[in-house]
């Protein structure tokens, strides 16, 4: 090995070696990571893609309120929403006829659009925040970060049962592999990745191949700097599943 990348490797293997002889708190604040907002906000949005330029509020969104009684899957794959504020083409038109917010939001499942306008089109963020303290006080299993809620355990508790469909149900078969994610440096405690933590919530669709690509093994350009930006894991472990900052839950091999 030229001495040069020898010193360089040493280094960076010192440099990490220190970080995780020192506990995550302090290896957390190594990365860049985005701050947290309030538990009741965490997952919630505005969605404001034509709303204020057709003179109506943007419609309040919360995902704590939602994932109670329904999988990501129901939005996410069966109907159509975007995982990313602002992309999907919702109307007004199409929620009336029955399709985004208005497969639910009927009258019949939940409230209607008709007369209800200010319940979504209220600009605020916080909207539903008196929810959350009756919800939070149920026996749910509590974490530290994001809303506070452990909804992996929630669900295997059977302490919620969330629908995984509204009118077509998944044709996706099981598929528990857990996967070890090895980083580059193998110093540092590899990632856990379970399927079926996930597959509980989602369809295949919503990871391949958009996300991960298996075929190109998309694994090896895994680092917390693109995760951080959004990319890989970051898609979800930003806005809506638990955060970046809970080290061990991904690496359980990490300190606390
Ligand atoms: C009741 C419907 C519904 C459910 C259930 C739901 N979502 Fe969403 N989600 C939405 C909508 C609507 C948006 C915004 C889409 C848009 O504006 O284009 C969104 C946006 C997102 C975003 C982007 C957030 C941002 O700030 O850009 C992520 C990530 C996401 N959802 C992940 C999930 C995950 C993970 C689950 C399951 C744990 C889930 N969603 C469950 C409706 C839902
Ligand atoms: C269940 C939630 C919900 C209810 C109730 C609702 N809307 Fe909306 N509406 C939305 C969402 C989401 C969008 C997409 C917003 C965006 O992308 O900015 C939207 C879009 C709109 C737009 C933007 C232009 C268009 O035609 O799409 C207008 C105007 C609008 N709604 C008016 C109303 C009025 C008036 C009412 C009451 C009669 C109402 N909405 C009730 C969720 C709702
Ligand atoms: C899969 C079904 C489903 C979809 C899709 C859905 N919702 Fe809901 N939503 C519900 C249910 C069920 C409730 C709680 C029951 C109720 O309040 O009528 C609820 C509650 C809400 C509330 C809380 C109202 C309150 O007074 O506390 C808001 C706001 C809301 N939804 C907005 C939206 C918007 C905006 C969209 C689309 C972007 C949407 N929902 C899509 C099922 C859905
Ligand atoms: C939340 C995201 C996500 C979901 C949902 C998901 N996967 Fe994966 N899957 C991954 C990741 C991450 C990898 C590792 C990717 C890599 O190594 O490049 C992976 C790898 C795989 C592999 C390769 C396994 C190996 O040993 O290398 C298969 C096969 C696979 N997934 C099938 C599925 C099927 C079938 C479903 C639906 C039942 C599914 N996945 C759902 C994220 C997901
Ligand atoms: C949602 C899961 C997840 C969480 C939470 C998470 N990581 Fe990672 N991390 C990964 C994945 C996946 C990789 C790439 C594969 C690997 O190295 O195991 C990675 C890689 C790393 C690496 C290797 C170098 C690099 O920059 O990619 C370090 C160091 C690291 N994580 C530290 C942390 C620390 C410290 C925290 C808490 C602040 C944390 N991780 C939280 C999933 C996570
Ligand atoms: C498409 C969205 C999505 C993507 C992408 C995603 N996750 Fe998750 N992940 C979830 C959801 C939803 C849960 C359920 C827990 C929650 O919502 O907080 C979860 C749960 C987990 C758990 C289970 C924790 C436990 O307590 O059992 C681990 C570990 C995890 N994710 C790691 C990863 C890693 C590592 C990656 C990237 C390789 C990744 N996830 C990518 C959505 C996602």
């Amino acid at each position: 090995m030229p001495y040069k990348t020898g010193l360089r490797l040493t280094i960076v293997i010192m440099m990490w070696g220190l970080l995780f002889c020192l506990s995550s708190a302090s290896a957390s604040e190594f990365f860049d990571l985005p701050p947290l907002p309030p538990a009741e906000e965490y997952g919630n949005i505005l969605i404001n893609r034509t709303s204020t330029k057709n003179g109506v509020k943007p419609a309040t969104f919360s995902h704590w309120q939602h994932r109670i009684k329904y999988t990501c899957r129901v939005c996410h794959s069966e109907l159509e929403f975007n995982m990313k504020v602002n992309t999907t083409e919702i109307t007004e038109f199409a929620n009336r006829k029955g399709k985004y917010c208005g497969a639910c939001h009927n009258g019949k499942t939940a409230f209607r659009h008709n007369g209800n306008c200010d319940k979504c089109h209220n600009g605020d963020i916080t909207y539903g925040k008196q929810k959350f303290d009756i919800f939070s006080k149920l026996p749910f299993a509590r974490t530290s970060y994001g809303d506070g809620i452990n909804w992996v355990e929630s669900l295997k508790l059977g302490v919620i049962s969330p629908a995984h469909y509204v009118k077509t149900k998944s044709q996706d078969l099981p598929f528990d592999k857990m996967l070890i994610l090895d980083s580059e440096m193998n110093i540092i405690p590899p990632s856990i990745f379970p399927h079926k933590a996930h597959t509980a919530w989602l369809d295949c669709d919503s990871c391949h191949p958009d996300v991960f690509n298996i075929k190109k093994k998309t694994t090896k350009f895994f680092s917390m700097s693109y995760i951080l930006k959004g990319q890989f894991c970051g898609v979800c472990h930003i806005n809506v599943a638990f955060p970046m900052n809970d080290c061990k839950r991904c690496h359980p091999g990490i300190k606390e």
